[in-house]
């Protein structure tokens, strides 16, 4: 089954064709990230504006790309949510109208489910004959996860523990109380005046700050811990916040000389136009102090994040007797996160998965994937499924096992 999926939930333009859920024909993605740097942050109007300028070439690339015509694409997918409003609706709108007009079963797909299931998709590199993609069982082929699993979802707006008992079966673990995995990143990257997304440049700020000590001699552990930042353990609870530690970085990167309502202010959840000026002054600061300061904090504040991320997940996987961890969502990208939740479940013999960089971030992949599994059990929505910006991943109530 050939399906097309569509993705515009913030500020990425995808389109990609995927046959049974797993294979690639083709993807294609337009990211606005030189744009919003400008502003240190996605900017929903200019997003939902791109969005519309781009999805019509996306779609078309995608097409070309596969050396596919209408004819060959059994169903259409497009996110409805979660995300930025303007934006969902210009993929939505575009996904319902193509397949109304060449007659395809349509779906609307949770971006949040998608991210769990770019771990279906294969690796490009590998070719599959299309003997092995006709003959297998669609519910399950090798190389598919296997359930039940342990699923850490972090992206730029939720960080989620989930026990995945099977395809649709999500029972929440825990949660975050406060910021994102991702969007800490995105917002001590400003702090340190580094460019958006931050994720990436605080991954290379504190490369280049570990490599450097490396060069004089010293370990990785010194880079790692040259500032004593707070990790929020939440114990007895898979919760996780950020929001303290991202405060923390601030007060180191001002030099804790200013004003203490400031730095109050600065912690709460809010990400208006005050406190973007607020972090990207507070940047110019950190910056002017020398690239060393600024990597050795991005150093630090990597570590105090993967040190939480992968203790809780590896107690989640032990506690739900599982042997298998995927990560999902943009965060999944990091380095240290993967080499550090590896080095957690390597002893007790669990398996982490995570998907290739390109589809940890948005990508319109994970999206046909996902669609496939929802059509295999019948599913499928009518052309008034609206935008859903809150929407959440379908929780089932949680059975001990
Ligand atoms: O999943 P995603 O592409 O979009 C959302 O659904 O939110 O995730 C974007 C988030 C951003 O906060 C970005 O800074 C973060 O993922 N990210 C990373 C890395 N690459 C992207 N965070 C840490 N390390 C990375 N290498
Ligand atoms: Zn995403």
């Amino acid at each position: 089954m050939l399906i097309l999926g569509i993705e515009s939930s913030c500020d990425e333009t995808g389109a990609a064709i995927v046959k049974d859920g797993r294979y690639l024909l083709s993807n294609v993605v337009a990211s606005q990230a030189e744009i919003h740097n400008r502003y240190g942050g996605v900017v929903p109007e200019v997003a939902s504006r791109q969005q519309l300028t781009t999805i019509i070439p996306v779609i078309e690339m995608t097409l070309d790309k596969a050396a596919c015509g209408w004819e060959n694409i059994d169903a259409v997918a497009a996110t409805y949510g979660p995300g930025l409003a303007g934006s969902l609706l210009v993929g939505l709108t575009v996904g319902k109208a193509i397949a109304l007009a060449h007659n395809l079963p349509f779906l609307g797909v949770n971006h949040l489910e998608a991210h769990i299931y770019a771990n279906w998709l294969r690796d490009q590199t590998k070719s599959v004959s299309s003997q092995e993609m006709d003959d297998a069982d669609w519910e399950y082929q090798k190389g598919d996860p296997i359930f039940p699993l342990i699923c850490l979802v972090i992206s730029g707006a939720h960080s989620e523990l989930v026990l995945v008992r099977g395809h649709g079966q999500y029972e929440l673990l825990g949660r975050t109380r406060d910021d994102a995995a991702g969007e800490a990143f995105d917002k001590v990257a400003r702090i340190l005046g580094l460019s958006y997304p931050g994720g990436p440049s605080v991954q290379q700020a504190a490369q280049s700050a570990e490599e450097e000590l490396q060069h004089q001699g010293k370990s990785l552990t010194l880079a790692r811990n040259a500032y004593r930042l707070p990790r929020a353990w939440l114990r007895g609870t898979y919760d996780f916040s950020f929001s303290g530690l991202k405060t923390a970085v601030l007060h180191l990167a001002e030099g804790a000389s200013e004003d203490k309502h400031q730095h109050d202010a600065s912690s709460s959840r809010s990400t208006g136009g005050k406190q973007i000026s607020q972090y990207t002054r507070m940047g110019e600061q950190a910056a002017q102090r020398g690239g060393a300061n600024v990597g050795l904090l991005a150093a630090s504040f990597q570590e105090a994040v993967v040190d939480v991320l992968a203790v809780k997940t590896r107690l989640a996987a032990q506690e739900y007797h599982v042997k298998q961890v995927l990560l999902a969502g943009g965060v999944a990208a990091n380095i240290s996160l993967r080499t550090r939740l590896e080095q957690e479940l390597r002893p007790l013999n669990i398996r982490l998965s995570y998907p290739p960089i390109e589809f940890c971030t948005d990508n319109a992949a994970m999206i046909a994937s996902t669609a496939f599994f929802h059509l295999l059990r019948g599913e499928q929505h009518g052309f008034d499924l609206d935008v859903e910006p809150g929407l959440s991943l379908p929780f089932i109530e949680k059975v001990r096992m």
